[in-house]
């Protein structure tokens, strides 16, 4: 099958295209490094010639709620249009668990407009909301790291390994369209916090970790908000086997 994943050089769409291609798929890559822009469209319909099926594992730049909630309608309107020109059969969406039950965070905000244009666009479409990665903490972490000091929320979360959302979304893109998935997390909670220590630790980097509500993670974020709801699918890889790879 020729599938293509929009974002493949990125965190989960490069390991997407490999378990694919593993699999024995025609895989394209889609990014802009590539010469693909999903802001203009330019390359989309080259790029999308005889393709049954897309994964869209793109991200936006870092802005305020209105910036990035028309980042994802122009990148998935483009999208959604260039599919049904080439006659596309499938969509999948790889979202964020929770966006629907959180307010005032301006990428889940983009994350609701791009659900609901693929929800109601012209192409079949499979939606995977997926917890936060297992590099989610470090890579919070990193935001505001300067001098050897970060901020970060004490989350809670219910992480699942990069290679289990990439082997999910294989699977998905395969198979029948099947609307809004459900949630996709990792086996058991963890504190974002204590996350970003040991990841730290075990890369041999040293980072002072600043707990606060303060920063990019408001308190509407606090509690169980973020951990897994009844039905969701529980990925196997725990943090600590992902953690005894980044030693
Ligand atoms: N981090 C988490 O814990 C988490 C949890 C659940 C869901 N998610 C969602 O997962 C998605 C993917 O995250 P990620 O961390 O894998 O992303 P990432 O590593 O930042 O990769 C983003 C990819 O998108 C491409 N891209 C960005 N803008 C593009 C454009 N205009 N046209 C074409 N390609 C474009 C990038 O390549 P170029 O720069 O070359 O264009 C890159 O390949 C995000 O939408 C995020 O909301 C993340």
């Amino acid at each position: 099958m020729r599938i293509a994943i929009a974002g493949a050089t990125g965190n989960i769409g490069a390991l997407t295209a490999t378990v694919l291609e593993q699999d024995g798929h025609d895989v394209v890559r889609i990014s802009r490094s590539l010469g693909v822009d999903l802001s203009t469209g330019a390359g989309l319909d080259d790029a999308l010639v005889g393709v049954e099926a897309v994964v869209d594992a793109t991200n936006a730049p870092a802005a305020d709620e209105a910036a990035t909630v028309a980042y994802f309608r122009t990148t998935t309107g483009n999208l959604l249009a260039a599919e049904e020109r080439a006659g596309v059969r499938h969509h999948v969406l790889l979202s964020i668990a929770g966006v629907d039950r959180i307010e005032g965070n301006a990428h889940y905000a983009g994350k609701r407009e791009q659900e609901r244009l693929v929800a109601a666009g012209p192409v079949p479409w499979t939606t995977v909301p997926a917890a936060q990665f297992h590099d989610f903490a470090a890579m919070v972490a990193s935001w505001t790291e300067q001098d050897g000091v970060a901020t970060i929320a004490p989350l809670l979360v219910q992480p699942i390994a990069p290679s289990d959302v990439a082997d999910i979304l294989a699977e998905i893109a395969v198979g029948e369209p099947q609307g809004r998935y459900v949630d996709v997390v990792g086996p058991e909670p963890q504190d974002l916090v204590d996350m970003a220590r040991r990841t730290h630790e075990a890369r041999g980097r040293v980072v002072k970790l600043v707990p606060t509500w303060s920063g990019a993670f408001g308190p509407s974020m606090a509690g169980n908000v973020l951990l897994a709801v009844d039905g969701a699918r529980i990925a196997p890889t725990t943090f600590d086997e992902w953690l005894a790879e980044q030693r």
